[in-house]
Order: structure tokens, then sequence, then C-alpha cells
């Protein structure tokens, strides 16, 4: 039997619940709303939104989904390539005579060549003319998508995964204004930005002072409740003919903080680790080798922190319900409150530590764990 537990991008069987999000983010988009999806890393929001562009794509023969990945971009051009060879992808699934009519006319400057493989599908390149100005490629873009879907009228709705990484641009400000300027006037594209650097993606969308302000619906993707997760996790098992009693299912959840990733993670160590029937004790071994393998991350993160960053962190992971600000706090860290206060502000930024009912927490459970047995 395969192991029925996933890290990668869940789909189908594997992807469990969440149908309140679905519901409401198909609402979102199916009225053209634009919105911002945001939560820690490998919380699902990229699982998330191909299954609800996916189920939208199943029930509406007018709508097309496109999605970006912008995490690995490092300059305009690319933005530009990585957003034009999406919407190619999507306007044509496969290759077939009316694909190459479709894009033809699709953008201006913006040019495509394609080669196709042996089992039909094909790989796209794009090459753009470097003389032309970044205004005139991104209207080539937005305004090529737009005419498109208004001829042979469809709706749509567009992607930018990790979308964060567009401050990282030299020409960051210009980008922004210049997208702003297009999402807010075509009614049939709602754009869905995703990214899991919360500040920075949050702040460009609620600063007043930046183009992104009040243009997007803010939409926080929590755990998957308990519940829910202890249900998956049994029927997996159960399906692959071994057995998790819920009360251990219950283990792994709380274990990991209920972090999709991890829960995931731990139950497929503990799946490979169990013949027949999940025990306590296999569970906590698969925690040792799980905090095992997450340790060369960890370790990569950390020789990345100033001083006063890792006596903050690990201060934190040790008594994880004192107040950072608190008396107790600064006696413990020996340092002043002006660094503390600093430390915690770079280590927010970074994700590596988040306010929950007002204590500041380690956003990774794991993380803790490795902290705290270091
Ligand atoms: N609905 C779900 N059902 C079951 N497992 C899930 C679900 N969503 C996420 N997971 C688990 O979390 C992992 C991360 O999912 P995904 O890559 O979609 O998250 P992400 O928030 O986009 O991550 P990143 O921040 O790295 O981009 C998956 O590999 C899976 O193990
Ligand atoms: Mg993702």
């Amino acid at each position: 039997m395969k192991n029925p537990f996933t890290i990668g991008i869940v789909k189908e069987e594997k992807f469990c619940n969440r149908e309140k999000e679905i519901k409401e983010l198909k609402s979102l988009i199916q009225n053209g709303q634009n919105v911002v999806i945001y939560s820690p890393r490998r919380f699902g929001k990229t699982s998330l939104v191909k299954r609800v562009l996916k189920d939208i794509e199943k029930t509406d023969k007018n709508f097309v989904g496109i999605y970006t990945d912008l995490f690995p971009v490092s300059s305009y051009q690319d933005f530009i390539e990585f957003f034009s060879k999406a919407i190619i992808q999507s306007v044509g699934k496969e290759v077939d005579k009316t694909f190459f009519q479709k894009i033809k006319n699709l953008f201006k400057n913006i040019i495509p060549s394609f080669t196709v493989k042996p089992d039909g599908s094909f790989s796209i390149s794009i090459s753009i003319n470097h003389s032309l100005s970044l205004e005139t490629l991104l209207s080539d873009l937005f305004k090529g998508l737009e005419k498109y879907l208004n001829k042979n009228n469809l709706k749509a709705c567009v992607v930018f995964d990790e979308f964060q990484e567009i401050t990282t641009l030299e020409d960051s400000k210009k980008i922004e204004g210049i997208i702003r300027s297009y999402i807010q006037e075509q009614e049939n594209i709602s754009y869905v930005f995703v990214g899991s650097r919360r500040k920075l993606l949050v702040d460009m969308f609620t600063d007043k002072k930046r183009p992104f302000y009040k243009s997007s619906f803010l939409f926080p993707l929590k755990k998957i409740p308990k519940s829910e997760f202890v249900e998956c996790i049994v029927n997996s098992f159960k399906k692959t003919d071994k057995t998790c009693p819920k009360k251990e299912a219950e283990r792994i959840y709380d274990l990991v903080d209920g972090y999709p990733y991890y829960v995931q993670k731990l139950s497929s160590i503990v799946w490979d680790l169990t013949e027949k029937r999940v025990s306590e004790k296999i569970i906590d071994n698969a925690l040792l080798t799980l905090i095992k393998m997450e340790s060369i991350d960890f370790e990569s993160i950390w020789i990345n922190l100033n001083k006063s960053e890792k006596i903050v962190l690990k201060n934190i992971a040790k008594y994880p319900d004192i107040s950072v600000f608190s008396k107790e706090f600064i006696e413990k860290t020996r340092l002043s409150i002006g660094g503390i206060q600093k430390a915690v502000n770079s280590l927010t930024k970074k994700d590596l530590i988040e306010k929950e009912d007002n204590i500041y927490k380690i956003t990774d459970p794991v993380m803790a764990y490795w902290i705290n047995k270091s």
C-alpha cells in the first residue's frame, strides 16, 4: 500500500475539508472581487486556490483560472514572462487547431513560441522586445487578456502566488501602481494575491500610501479545524488497511499544533512506522524523526539571526506563557526593553514569531521543539 499522506500540493481525495473557505472564495471570485489570502508558510494556500479554480472551471464553462507563481521573480521581465505564460497556458489547456488561432493575437509585443512534446504537452518560451517600456509591456499583458476575455465572453480569476515578491524588485513601486490601475478597472477579472510573508503582503494592502490600499478583500487562512483533520487522518489510515484510533489522530494534530504541513508529514512518518495499529509510542518516535528531518532548515534560519534575535527566540520557546515585555522576560533575556522590541519586530517581519491572544509565540511548532532540544 502507498503512503496516503503527502507534503506536496494536496488534491482530490487527499484534500481535507476547507469547505467553508472554498465556498467563500468561490463566491468572492465569481463576483469579480479581488482577494488577499495570507497565512504562515505551508498552511495550504496554494492547494486551496488551485482547488477553488478547478471547482469553478468544472461548473462554469465561461470561466478561466490563471495561476501564476511569482516566487522565483527577480526582475520585471520575469514577472511579464511568468504572467504571460500562465495566461497562454490557461487559454489553451491543450494544443489543438484552435489554440494557435486563440493566442495569435493575444499580445502585441510579447511573442510566444512552443515546443510540443511527444506526449502532446508543450512548453512555452516568451520573447520580449526589451526596448519597450515597462508600462507598454504591462499594458500589453493586462489589456491583451481583457480583450481576449471580452471577445469570447469569458470571466477569469488571476492568482498571483507569493505576490509579496514583487516588493523585492527594483521597479516595485511602479509595478504596484500599474497593476493597481488595471485591476480596479477590470470587472470580469478577479485578482487573488497569495503570500506567506504576511507583514510584507498585508502592508501592501493596508498602508494608505501604497497603491493597493483598500483594493482587495483580506482573507487570512486559518488552520484546518481539529475534528475535521482528525477525521481525515483516521480515514486515510482506514483506506490503507491500518488503524489510527481517534485519540492517536488527535495526538498527532496536537503535537504539531494543527499546522497543516506538519500534520501531514507527521502522519506520513507514523504511517511508515505502523504495521497495523498506531500507538502513542510510534507517534513519539515519529515526532523525533520529524524534528531531525526539519533541523537542516532550522539551522540555516538560525545562523542568519543576530544575537538578540536568538536570545528572544530561545526564551519564547522556553517560556511560551510569559509576555515578552514583562519584567520576568527582561530578566531572563538580560536585554533592554528596546533590544527586545527590536528583535520582536524583526522576528515578526521574518514570520518566525506571531502574536496570538496578545502573546508572542513561535510560528513554527516544530521549530519550537528544535530550539528547546538544542
Ligand atoms: N486541505 C488540506 N488537506 C490536507 N492537507 C493539507 C491541506 N492544505 C494543506 N495541507 C498540507 O499542507 C502542506 C502545504 O500546502 P500548500 O503548499 O498548499 O501550502 P502553502 O500555504 O501554499 O505553502 P507555502 O507557504 O510553502 O507556499 C501540504 O503539502 C499538505 O501537507
Ligand atoms: Mg504556496
